[in-house]
């Protein structure tokens, strides 16, 4: 690695150098800046070529052949290590099934969407700063891995439109899993999950909206909950509410404790417009909230990253 050290040595003279910029006469300044780019283009290509070989260096092959108990019968001890379902997907079923029961479809979300679907659609402005609250990750080709799975709620729409002109509601639940360019900690992961909801008729209100979310949250912790409401800023609803729950005793929760589950509100009339719904005939109401959280409360999990941790001690209490 001293060919690393070196050409790092040779990149932090460079820098050094660049700094001098300033006693550069003006009409010399543009040649000095090229020349030392290119000599700096130079010396990062053959960094990222050391550490390449370095890393290529370090990979094992993998014996295909090697045991992986398709076609024999597995030795005992194997069936101790036989793996299971993740707590987030059988949590996940339940949610799904309690909208189910309450007359829902569902529609999976998906891993890669577009600059459309995450934000147009949805009426956040060109150039608002609402855009970059949702901290998105981006491919190469500026494709975007969905921050929420509100992305889906344009497609329901247009795939659902047509319950309106048969008279019939558009009442659509959407899980999915989303992805947050942000730092880490006990209560953020960059990749998560969320259900969304989606509802339109002709009569809906938002005291529907709130008797639907009250019943998915009494079924899903199995008690009698206090719920509250209080205003929230989404550019896809107006207006905006954030939805809460009052921590339950049996969950470790005292009077008072109100714990923010979800945002909601009534769908934009732009939104729906732009998927071809008449929004001085049909209303709607949407929701979208994470499922990790919902988990954690439910079992009283202190730190949501134990979920893409792998820890096989975390995964087999459940
Ligand atoms: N997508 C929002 C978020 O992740 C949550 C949300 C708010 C979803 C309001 C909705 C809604 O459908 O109507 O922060």
């Amino acid at each position: 690695m001293q060919e690393l050290e070196q050409l790092k040595q040779e990149l932090k003279k460079l820098n050094e150098e660049a700094a001098k910029i300033r006693d550069v006469p003006t009409e010399q300044r543009a040649e000095f800046g090229r020349n030392l780019n290119l000599r700096k283009q130079e010396i990062l290509a053959k960094i990222a070529a050391v550490e390449k070989a370095a890393l290529d260096a370090k990979v094992e092959p993998i014996d295909v052949t090697a045991f992986c108990g398709v076609n024999e019968p597995l030795p005992e001890f194997y069936s101790t290590l036989m793996g299971s379902r993740h707590p987030l997907t059988t949590e996940m079923d339940r949610v799904v099934e309690i909208y189910q029961m309450m007359g829902f479809d569902a529609v999976e979300s998906r891993q890669l969407d577009d600059e459309y679907h995450m934000f147009d659609s949805l009426n956040f402005a060109k150039e608002h700063p609402a855009r970059d609250g949702y901290d998105t990750f981006r491919t190469e080709e500026s494709l975007i891995p969905p921050a929420h799975t509100s992305t889906m709620q344009h497609r329901v729409l247009k795939q659902y439109k047509k319950n309106l002109d048969e008279g019939k509601a558009i009442a659509v639940v959407v899980p999915g899993r989303v992805f947050r360019n942000e730092d880490v900690d006990a209560t953020h992961e960059h990749t998560f999950y969320q259900c969304e909801g989606v509802y339109v008729s002709k009569t809906c209100t938002m005291g529907d909206m709130l008797g639907i979310l009250r019943e998915f949250f009494e079924k899903y912790y199995e008690q009698k909950l206090n719920i509250r409401t209080q205003p929230g800023y989404f550019p896809f609803t107006e207006p905006s509410l954030e939805f809460l729950i009052e921590k339950p005793k049996s969950l470790g929760g005292k009077k008072g404790d109100f714990l923010e589950m979800l945002g909601c509100g009534m769908i934009h009339p732009n939104v729906l417009k732009l998927a071809g719904i008449d929004p001085e005939i049909y209303h709607g109401f949407a929701w979208g909230g994470g499922i990790d959280r919902l988990v954690m409360l439910k079992y009283g999990l202190m730190d949501v990253r134990y979920f893409e941790s792998g820890n096989l001690y975390f995964l087999r209490e459940f």
